[in-house]
């Protein structure tokens, strides 16, 4: 932990540390049980693939199921989490893949080094008066073209947590719009390119949101790009690039597996066997 570390940040790392292993059970058949986001990840997958591919990561990959389903599309992708726990977690499930602890807040990847990247419901963790810098920083990590992928509940209000899976914990889930977060994001210099409102689920009565947007090329004739090309610029020397340094925290010891399974998507199940997103 950093001395002028946010309380927001402090309070989610400390919130996703202690409920990991629990987290881990809810969603590790997550891109199995929903459609509509595979849609959406097999469809920034091929952007990705199509504009020339280059290094993709997950921001808020917790314990990285997402990032193993981006994998098997394709795509070269490492996971970058807040929470040393869910880092420790995900190395263990996907030794094959890379994952490092480092918070969107502060991004120490390259400027222009991504092709591509995704926040997987993890934005929701974010401070409204923080989300312009997250984007600002979104987008100076993606090279021209790269492609930004965000997933998010929609709604005004914040659900807080002070308890899940049985610790205590200071958590909140904010709820966004859709409107906003694309307002933010062309403040940001991104090109919205899909925008899918999946409705309420008799389930699941909270509505989400799944945004895919793009930084724009150059304007033909400026800075070097034929006017033809549609590649994401990914400068050679970042083809692996750096993951993000840790805001702080060291990693700790990974708890022990909770014995629940489910075969329901996690949003469908809670943080205490409820719904995380239940309405209040
Ligand atoms: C709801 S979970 C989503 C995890 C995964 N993307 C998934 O779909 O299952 C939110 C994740 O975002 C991480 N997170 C929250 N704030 C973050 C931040 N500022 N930077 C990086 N990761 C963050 C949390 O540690 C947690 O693992």
């Amino acid at each position: 932990m950093t001395a002028t570390e946010p309380d927001f940040i402090r309070d989610t790392r400390a919130g996703y540390d202690a409920i990991a292993a629990d987290y881990a059970e809810l969603v590790r058949s997550a891109p199995e049980h929903d459609p509509l986001g595979r849609a959406m990840l097999g469809t920034f997958a091929e952007y990705v693939r199509t504009d020339g591919g280059g290094p993709v990561v997950e921001i808020g990959s917790g314990p990285g199921q997402m990032t193993a389903h981006l994998h098997t599309l394709g795509l070269d992708i490492s996971g970058i989490d807040l929470s040393p726990v869910m880092v420790a977690m995900a190395r263990r499930t996907y030794p094959e893949l890379r994952f490092e602890e480092g918070s969107m807040t502060g991004l120490a990847l390259p400027d222009g080094a991504l092709a591509g990247l995704v926040a997987w419901y993890s934005i929701i963790h974010i401070v409204p008066e923080r989300l312009p810098d997250v984007f600002a920083q979104f987008h100076r990590v993606l090279a021209p073209g790269g492609r930004l992928l965000l997933a998010f509940q929609v709604g005004d209000e914040p659900r807080h947590y002070d308890e899940a899976f049985g610790h205590p914990v200071n958590l909140d889930f904010r709820r966004l719009s859709p409107d906003r977060v694309l307002d933010l994001l062309e403040r940001a210099g991104f090109r919205p390119t899909a925008r899918l409102l999946r409705e309420p689920y008799e389930t699941d009565p909270t509505p989400h949101a799944l945004v895919l947007a793009r930084k724009p090329l150059p304007e033909p004739g400026t800075q070097g790009l034929s006017s033809g090309s549609r590649r994401a610029r990914v400068p050679r020397h970042h083809a692996s690039p750096p993951l993000t340094a840790p805001e702080g925290g060291t990693a700790s010891a990974v708890p022990p597996s909770s014995a629940v399974r489910s075969t329901a998507p996690p949003w469908h199940r809670p943080l205490t066997r409820r719904a995380l997103t239940d309405p209040a």
